[in-house]
């Protein structure tokens, strides 16, 4: 079955009920306030309540929501513009070339998908070749890979942290701030190469970072769900503003279609109740998001997060134990590629999946020759019909009872997300629908989907074992944990 949403449609055939079916078994499951829990969420008005503040990452999706966040929307537009035109100077009087956005989960895993997958947007880039680099974790891995094409004289990092306070970003930052010595002054680098952006004001000030550089947004807006606000920045500055205000009209759309399509219309309710019913009724514990489009390489990673940290939880918004399922374990990876590495186990294996297919119909080339972009059509044409393909197989199996080894199982619901077009808006409509699955989810489990204190826990438990490590405690945690910290020793 074939729904049409903004930008995106929705194929369900594989799927064990159809949409009418589905909405008489799970459709029960959606709670009698549901319609008011949307319209809350769309205005701004859900609530957090374990950490006592609204939810308004919806409210971000106009230019002039980010504007506001960030203070002023020209700012936040001159700072593109700046740094896209080779007009933002670095302290030696160089034009900054390279940005590297410094941040972890929601502040890098949004904004690099999004910079990733909407680069060739870019409406102004014959301006100034100015790349955007970003780099995460907290081991320095990414470093040692940036660091060495990068000049401190030509740099501009970007810290980008909700809390500013991760202790994986700021390792990364103090790395940096070593890193540049002896090119520049620890004052330089905080003058001219240094741009904060965060919901927390006050740190990025106490760090040293100049107001002008600063942008903030709001404490409403969840790290997982930053991507819209200023947070955004590093994906601005890879295609310029325009793609960026396209991308945040796509998901405007979508909130509108969220909010105001019938049930058995509407694209996020049905992801979400078909997730419910195969979570709960097939008792399929897991979803692979499988893009067809290299471009969307990083949705299976960005929809992880997204996921799993607002919906893997075994109490309710209101702090009760529960015993159902939640969400599902979110895996995948670029479908092309996992033609030749995983899909395997998927269609002769023994476990039990289900899984998203993302397809992209079709693809404009502009700036390639005729020849070479019908050869990119055709190309486009070969992952479409692979993605059926494949996707068809897991559904309907193949049975040869002379022949175990030729004998394909099927039975492994899926959805298909279906675009003419990778655009802005198309891109932005994706990733709003999914935030909107997420949330109705939530809703139909009681949880509250948008704190993660299980992550909380383990930073705690983390900075408890560097105590010891550095030698400044002597708590004990377990015979492996003790053994590992003895040998490090
Ligand atoms: O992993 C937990 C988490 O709090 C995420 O929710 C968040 O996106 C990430 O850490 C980074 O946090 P911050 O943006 O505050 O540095």
């Amino acid at each position: 079955m074939m729904k049409n949403g903004p930008y995106l449609a929705l194929d369900t055939s594989y799927q064990k009920l159809s949409v009418d079916e589905l909405l008489e078994t799970a459709g029960k499951r959606l709670p009698e306030h549901f319609d008011d829990y949307r319209q809350q969420l769309c205005r701004g008005e859900y609530r957090n309540i374990s950490e006592d503040r609204p939810v308004t990452h919806v409210l971000s999706r106009s230019v002039h929501a980010v504007a506001k966040q960030s203070n002023r929307k020209t700012r936040f537009v001159d700072t593109v513009q700046k740094l896209r035109s080779g007009r933002w100077l670095g302290s030696t009087g160089k034009p900054i070339t390279d940005v590297v956005n410094i941040g972890v989960g929601g502040s890098d895993l949004g904004p690099q998908m999004g910079a990733f997958a909407l680069r060739e947007f870019a409406n102004d880039a014959a301006l100034h070749n100015l790349q955007v680099h970003f780099v995460s974790s907290m081991d320095g891995g990414q470093l040692y890979a940036v660091l060495p094409i990068v000049d401190p004289e030509t740099t501009l990092f970007i810290i980008s942290s909700k809390s500013f306070g991760t202790v994986d970003t700021f390792a990364n930052v103090d790395t940096v701030r070593k890193w540049i010595e002896p090119d520049l002054t620890q004052e330089q680098w905080l003058e001219n190469h240094v741009i904060g952006v965060s919901a927390n004001a006050q740190g990025m000030t106490d760090y040293g970072i100049p107001p002008a550089q600063q942008f903030t947004f709001g404490d409403g807006v969840g790290g997982r769900f930053s991507l819209w606000s200023a947070l955004g920045l590093s994906i601005a500055l890879t295609t310029g503003v325009r793609p960026f205000e396209r991308m945040l009209e796509g998901a405007k759309a979508m909130d509108e279609h969220f909010l105001d399509a019938p049930l058995a219309e509407n694209l996020p309710v049905l992801l979400a109740l078909y997730g419910v019913y195969n979570r709960e009724q097939l008792g399929i514990n897991n979803l692979a998001i499988l893009p067809y489009d290299g471009r969307l390489r990083m949705l299976p990673n960005y929809l992880q997060q997204l996921d799993m940290e607002s919906n893997g939880k075994q109490y309710t918004a209101d702090n009760k134990a529960i015993d159902y399922p939640t969400g599902p374990i979110i895996w995948g990876g670029f479908g092309p590629n996992g033609q030749h590495a995983f899909f395997q186990h998927l269609h002769q294996g023994y476990d039990q999946f289900t899984a998203d297919f993302v397809t992209v119909l079709k693809r404009e080339a502009p700036g390639f020759s005729d020849a070479t972009r019908s050869g990119l059509a055709e190309q486009q044409r070969l992952a479409v019909a692979n993605c059926l393909a494949h996707r068809r197989l897991m559904w309907d199996g193949s049975e040869n009872t002379d022949s175990p080894s030729d004998h394909y199982p099927g039975g492994h619901p899926s959805n298909l997300l279906i675009m003419d077009e990778l655009t802005p808006e198309s891109f932005g409509a994706l990733i709003a629908a999914y935030e909107h699955k997420v949330f109705t989810q939530g809703v139909i489990w009681g949880l509250n989907s948008f704190d993660q204190p299980g992550v909380e826990k383990g930073k705690k438990i983390a900075m408890d074992v560097l105590r010891v490590l550095d030698g400044e405690s002597d708590e004990c945690f377990d015979q492996s944990t003790d053994a590992i910290i003895q040998r490090m020793r």
